[in-house]
């Protein structure tokens, strides 16, 4: 399988995704987009669109900024409890985080012990640093957020959003109104979040700046029911039920409506978010064999949550979190109440007041955009380079420009037919090197199509447009390229 080096490797030579601040030794855990990168970011992000809110009537979108005040996060709980335990060599003063060091050198499951129970599994397991070897510390919770002061007196503590979803919970009384909407109704939400991780690793896998995509869907508890449900409830999922992760069984292929039915999805909604997050990444080149949906073991729920499915897809490393989806009840809305003062209830039609229940599917961009390098790069001996086999409608570019050489006025006319292109597209123009060079350079980006121009488009107007995929060029009119690649332009 493609390994994690790979992508880093095509990521850092053609320009996708690398550390920020490099010339300085970077920050760990931080990562800029480049030229590539960014288009394909922003692809993937019109994609999800399309697909999760523009499908829908009503799901509308916010963009919140990323520094709250500290009453946000206290009402949400982020200020008490957004902790990992942490141990520090007393020696060497390198620090752990102490859950997974433990989990990793001795197999044990320790979520959701104390400080002081997994103090005691480090003593008893004779556990040291593995850098030194010296003593390791009693176990500390750390608080995962970035603090910082509004102002210049420094009175107002204010911190980087952890998470996007808590902007959505404080607007959500202006959004419902001034939407004038009615339940169901879902906010969504993509941007910036931070978390000051205590080892990033695994290149943009846990990083501590990073792309969320939420969607918060309230809807009335006692009627879960709309008419999109219909369209996704014979679909199946790949599930991996609590009770076989007790019994140490295998993932079960399940119907959503029997899932539903069977109190195994606590609702309707999660029910059709799942469903449609198996749809979604199955289009985006990633298998069924690599994508499942685990149902969270009691102790890593939330005492307030009615339920989190976590989508997990099988990267080089083992299966790993990518979507979160919570049932997160009326948790936020209502501490949101009790510490703002602010009455975030909604009146029924039917004259009752309540609070809406939330069921929650939280993205992390660039774990998915992660899996979407891994499953679509391409090992070609026969062609002799690797290539991306994005779809196109996240392709950076859609087509390559290459005039075949740069005389005759070749290059002029395929310069006019790039600019005319590029008004509604994005495209590349390259005209370095020979036109194999130019094709490799292409397909590694993933570039779906590449147009060229020789001495055959000065006489006829025609130019030949070669498939990435297949490699077969066939010849077509200049006219003829915009819808050519407006078809293309469908997953
Ligand atoms: N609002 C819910 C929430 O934030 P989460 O499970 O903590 O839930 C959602 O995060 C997603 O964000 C994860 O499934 C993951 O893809 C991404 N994510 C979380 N922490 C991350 C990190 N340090 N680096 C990159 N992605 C991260």
């Amino acid at each position: 399988m493609v390994k994690l080096e790979d992508i880093q490797r095509l990521c850092l030579t053609r320009g996708i995704i690398y550390p920020t601040a490099e010339i300085y030794g970077g920050l760990s855990g931080t990562f800029d987009y480049g030229p590539v990168g960014v288009l394909i970011k922003r692809k993937f992000i019109e994609y999800w669109r399309d697909f999760f809110v523009k499908s829908m009537d009503c799901i509308v979108e916010v963009d919140g900024a990323t520094i709250l005040p500290e009453k946000v996060l206290i009402a949400s709980g982020h200020v008490e409890s957004f902790v990992d335990p942490i141990t520090q060599c007393e020696k060497c003063k390198s620090i752990y985080r102490a859950d997974n060091f433990i989990e990793e050198r001795t197999g044990k499951f320790v979520e959701g012990k104390s400080t002081k129970e997994l103090t005691e599994i480090i003593v008893q397991e004779k556990l040291s640093c593995p850098n030194c070897k010296g003593k390791l510390s009693e176990v500390k919770m750390f608080n995962l957020m970035f603090k910082t002061f509004a102002g210049p007196t420094g009175e107002q503590i204010a911190y980087l959003r952890p998470e996007s979803a808590q902007n959505i919970f404080t607007s959500f009384e202006r959004v419902f109104r001034s939407s004038r909407a009615k339940l169901p109704f879902g906010i969504a939400q993509h941007g910036h979040a931070f978390r000051n991780e205590i080892s990033a690793r695994q290149f943009v896998i846990r990083s501590r700046e990073f792309n969320q995509i939420e969607i918060e869907m309230f809807f009335d508890p006692e009627n879960d029911d709309f008419e999109e449900f219909q369209s996704i409830a014979n679909k199946e999922i790949i599930l991996v039920t609590r009770e076989a992760q007790l019994k140490k069984t295998d993932a079960v292929r399940i119907k959503i409506k029997d899932a539903v039915n069977k109190k195994i999805i606590p609702n309707k909604w999660m029910g059709f978010f799942l469903a449609k997050e198996f749809e979604f990444f199955k289009s985006l080149g990633i298998p069924e064999s690599a994508l499942r949906f685990r149902h969270m073991l009691p102790e890593e729920t939330p005492h307030y949550s009615g339920g989190n499915f976590d989508l997990e897809i099988k990267f080089d490393f083992g299966w790993k979190e990518t979507v979160g989806n919570a049932y997160r009840t009326d948790h936020d809305l209502k501490n949101h109440s009790k510490f703002s003062g602010e009455d975030l209830a909604v009146s029924l039609p039917d004259g009752r007041k309540i609070l809406p229940h939330v069921v929650e599917p939280s993205f992390g961009l660039e774990r998915i955009l992660y899996a979407i390098l891994l499953y679509n790069f391409v090992e070609d001996k026969e062609r002799g380079w690797n290539w991306l086999r994005l779809p196109p409608k996240i392709a950076p570019y859609i087509a390559g420009v290459y005039p075949l050489v740069n005389k005759d006025g070749i290059n002029e006319k395929a310069k006019e037919i790039f600019k005319t292109l590029k008004k509604n597209f994005d495209v590349l123009f390259d005209d370095a090197g020979s036109i194999g060079k130019r094709y490799a350079r292409a397909d590694e980006i993933g570039i779906p199509f590449g147009i060229t121009i020789d001495y055959q488009t000065l006489e006829d107007d025609t130019v030949t447009i070669r498939d990435r995929d297949s490699t077969k060029q066939e010849r077509i009119k200049i006219s003829e390229i915009e819808s050519f690649i407006k078809n293309k332009l469908i997953l």
